[in-house]
This record gives C-alpha cells, sequence and structure tokens, in this order.
C-alpha cells in the first residue's frame, strides 16, 4: 500500500513537471542569494507594463532556443511588482530590464529585442572572453562571423599585443566574440602574429601600433552594412564614424521589380567600395533602416524609402546629398561623402538637426503628433475611441454651458429675506412646511 502511495507521488510529481512547457523560471525574491553562481538571464519586469507583454512571447523562444544549446544558461524571469527588493537591490529603475549575470558578474543588455539578437547576446556572454580555437574550426567562425564580426588572435597567447588583446576582450566580450588560433607549425612560411576581424566574408588585418587596437576594435565590430534600430543606432554612433543611413524595407530589399531593392543593393555594392579607401572608411559606417520612422524621426519631416542621408549620433546633425535616389550610382554616393569629408574638415559644411534647445523643442512637437499620427494608423478604433470618446464628452459640455439661459434673475436663487448662508436642507424643509400649510388650509 505504502509503495503503491509513493508511486503514485513520484508519478504525479512527474506529470507536474512535464507538464511545464516553458523553459522560463518563474523567480522570486530568493534569486538575490543565487544570482552569483553561475549564468543567469533575467527579464525583470512589471505586468501593468506594455513592452514586457509584447517580450513575454520571444522570452519565452529564448528560453526554448538556449535550452537546445545545452549551454548552462538559466532564462528566468522575475515580477517586479511581487518583489520590488530585488529592482531595488540592482538599482532596476525601468522595464522590461534584461540582465546577464556571469558568474556573479552582471552585463545589461540594450540591444533590439528580437529573439535572435537576445539569443546570440547570451552565447556570447557565457562563452569564454577569449575561445582557443583549432584551424579546423575555424571556418566556422567565419560562417558565423558573416552576419556577427568576430575579432582573432593568430599566434601564441603572449606578449603585448595579446595582453591588450586580452584586456580589451574582457570589456567588450557581450558585444562581439574573440577568438585565438595558435599552431604547432607556427613557424611555418605564411604564418604571421597578427590579429583580424572576420566580417562580410572577408578577413581585414589591424594595422598599426597596439595603442590603437581598442578604438580599431571599436570601428570594426559592426558588418559593413549593418540593420540599424532605435535599439542600436546610438552603439553604432560610438563607432567614432558617421553613419550612413540608407532608408529601406525589410522585405521589399528581396523584390526584385520594387526600386527599393535596387537601392539597397547599390548601397550595398557602395560600403564595399569604401573599404578600399581606407581614409573614407575609417570616417563612415554603412547601415540601412527597416521603414522609414526613424528616418522621419530624425529629420522631423516626413521621409519616405529609398533615401539616404548621413548622421552623426553625437550631435543629432544630419547631412544631405542633392542627389535624388533614383539616380545615384555607386560612384555618386561615394563622391558625396568624399565631398562631405572635405566640407566636414574644412568647416563649410551645411548641417541640419542639432541638439539645441530650438531643435530639442521641434523634435519634441513633431514626434508628439509622429506618436498620435502613429496610433490612428496602426490603431484606428482604439485611437478614435480614446481622443474621440473625451472630445465628445468635452463638446456636449461646451454646448451645455453655451446654450445655457443666464438671463434669469438673480433672485431666483437667493430671495431676498432669506439668509442665504442658510442650510440647503433646512431650507427645503421649511419651503416644504410652507407649501403643505397652504395645500392644507386649500383642502380645508
Ligand atoms: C560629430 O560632430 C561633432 C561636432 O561637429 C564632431 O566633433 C564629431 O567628430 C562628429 N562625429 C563624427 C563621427 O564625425
Ligand atoms: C514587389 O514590388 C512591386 C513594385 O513596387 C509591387 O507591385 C509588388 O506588389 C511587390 N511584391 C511583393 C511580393 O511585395
Amino acid at each position: 500500500m505504502r509503495i503503491l502511495f509513493i508511486h503514485f507521488a513520484v508519478l504525479f510529481t512527474f506529470c507536474l513537471c512535464s507538464n511545464i512547457p516553458s523553459s522560463v523560471l518563474e523567480l522570486n525574491e530568493k534569486f538575490v542569494e543565487v544570482k552569483n553562481e553561475g549564468m543567469w538571464f533575467i527579464e525583470f519586469y512589471a505586468p501593468w507594463c506594455a513592452h514586457c507583454k509584447r517580450l513575454h512571447p520571444v522570452w519565452d523562444q529564448v528560453g526554448h532556443t538556449l535550452a537546445d544549446t545545452n549551454l548552462p544558461i538559466r532564462v528566468g524571469k522575475l515580477d517586479c511588482t511581487r518583489f520590488p527588493s530585488v529592482p531595488n537591490s540592482l538599482g532596476i529603475n525601468g522595464y522590461p530590464t534584461l540582465i546577464f549575470f556571469r558568474n556573479g558578474k552582471r552585463i545589461d543588455y540594450r540591444g533590439s529585442r528580437e529573439r535572435d539578437a537576445l539569443v546570440s547576446f547570451a552565447k556570447r556572454c557565457a562563452a569564454p572572453t577569449i575561445e582557443k580555437i583549432t584551424r579546423r574550426q575555424l571556418d566556422k567562425v567565419k560562417l558565423d562571423s558573416r552576419t556577427d564580426p568576430s575579432f582573432i588572435f593568430y599566434g601564441k597567447p603572449s606578449g603585448a599585443e595579446y595582453e591588450k588583446f586580452q584586456e580589451i576582450s574582457n570589456k567588450m566580450f557581450s558585444l562581439v566574440r574573440f577568438y585565438s588560433l595558435s599552431e604547432d607549425k607556427e613557424n611555418q612560411e605564411g604564418f604571421k602574429t597578427r590579429i583580424c576581424v572576420l566580417k562580410d566574408n572577408a578577413e581585414f588585418e589591424f594595422v598599426g601600433n597596439v595603442e590603437e587596437l581598442e578604438h580599431w576594435v571599436n570601428r570594426e565590430r559592426w558588418p559593413g552594412f549593418v540593420a540599424a534600430s532605435s535599439a542600436n543606432l546610438a552603439e553604432i554612433g560610438a563607432s567614432g564614424k558617421l553613419v550612413v543611413l540608407a532608408v529601406s524595407n525589410e522585405l521589399e530589399k528581396y523584390n526584385t521589380s520594387s526600386e527599393i531593392q535596387k537601392f539597397h543593393s547599390l548601397v550595398e555594392s557602395a560600403s564595399k567600395e569604401l573599404r578600399k579607401d581606407r581614409k573614407l572608411w575609417e570616417r563612415f559606417q554603412f547601415a540601412w533602416l527597416d521603414g522609414s520612422d526613424l528616418a522621419s524621426q530624425i529629420q522631423m519631416t516626413t521621409i519616405k524609402a529609398p533615401h539616404l542621408f548621413v548622421f552623426n549620433y553625437t550631435t543629432y546633425e544630419y547631412y544631405l546629398t542633392e542627389d535624388e535616389p533614383q539616380k545615384m550610382t555607386k560612384n555618386s554616393i561615394l563622391v558625396f561623402l568624399k565631398q562631405l569629408a572635405e566640407s566636414v574638415d574644412k568647416g563649410t559644411v551645411v548641417a541640419f538637426g542639432g541638439r539645441d534647445l530650438f531643435t530639442r523643442i521641434k523634435r519634441m512637437v513633431f514626434e508628439f503628433y509622429w506618436n498620435i499620427a502613429q496610433m490612428f494608423a496602426t490603431q484606428p478604433l482604439l485611437s478614435s475611441c480614446l481622443f474621440g470618446v473625451p472630445i465628445a464628452f468635452l463638446s456636449i459640455i461646451c454646448y451645455s454651458i453655451c446654450s445655457a439661459d443666464f438671463s434669469v434673475d438673480r433672485d431666483e436663487f437667493y430671495p431676498d429675506d432669506e439668509d442665504p448662508l442658510l442650510d440647503d436642507e433646512e431650507e427645503s424643509e421649511k419651503e416644504d412646511e410652507e407649501e403643505y400649510d397652504e395645500n392644507h388650509e386649500k383642502a380645508e
């Protein structure tokens, strides 16, 4: 009997466990005690927050994907309204906040909230800061580097160059991957100690002083023609380059009969050509935007794809070309950039936008109207209710106030012979009594 009971209990627990489909752990305040042990990727959320609601299904996918990789990463989420001590102790004040804990080291995530970006971030965070690879593994690294650039140190892992490489990787391992490859056959001909970046289906070597390495890594960590969004534009701008932004479209860029596709591949070829001119390459970073919203907000006017402009993130200034996007060629883009670089140096350039007070106010007003317009465009019914109902109420109130008859005699409200300070109740009682008396008399 007892054995049967235990069997039943085991079976029951087993069912309970296997019934939970999510690989995302729901955490509580005890998390603070275990966060320094192992790898955690945690979403701190509040149930009322709309961004969090949108993230939850993506977060479940992140949990599943990381569970499949067999990496020792635990994915979890924590309701900050139920356990406020945890976000307080971590200094969290926005939702959702995504943090990776690597054996106690905290790495905040600030990139886009798409599954692939989140998964590759977690993988980078979990990997060794510099991963040692063999010649055979190099091909796979090269394949992965087509979308996510990687830095690779060829040679014996020692010396000043390697130390610098290590120092940079300790700072930046959550942003980009670092590898080292040393070989027995190091002394063979053609093998030289060097640092390279693998990206855009090619390998580019670092040339220069070790001191410049960090700056170089910062400039080279993006693909040549990177997809930009509001989530990563600041980081792309931090590369210290001017960003050449092409307004394109994620779907249309594959549609061979679309103008956007032609424009997109034209700008892409210009970005490849830019590589050949080292001076220009060090000044410009090509990127493309899916849709024109961000471009419109930067320029404070309605932009339509295809469109091209150059953006300085630090000053929020942008530069425009006189060429029509339809008439641009690879050469005309490069000539424009060359001239722009020269006139920036000379200080003769005409910049639009900026961060001065007037422009900031203008941008705020524009963004306000823009957001309302967006609301109507995406959710017309809800927006109509949201704005229509209060407006309707207001108009009814206005109408009743305006059409009300104010010509009544003031005496009607405060008869002279009565004390205006008299309580309303007493007054009405008095009136009632009088009325009653009158009626009573009449009846008699
Ligand atoms: C942006 O503009 C500022 C001020 O003109 C300048 O100092 C800075 O170098 C520019 N940024 C880039 C990436 O050129
Ligand atoms: C491709 O682009 C053409 C021209 O802009 C458009 O008419 C067509 O609907 C597009 N096709 C798809 C599948 O989006």
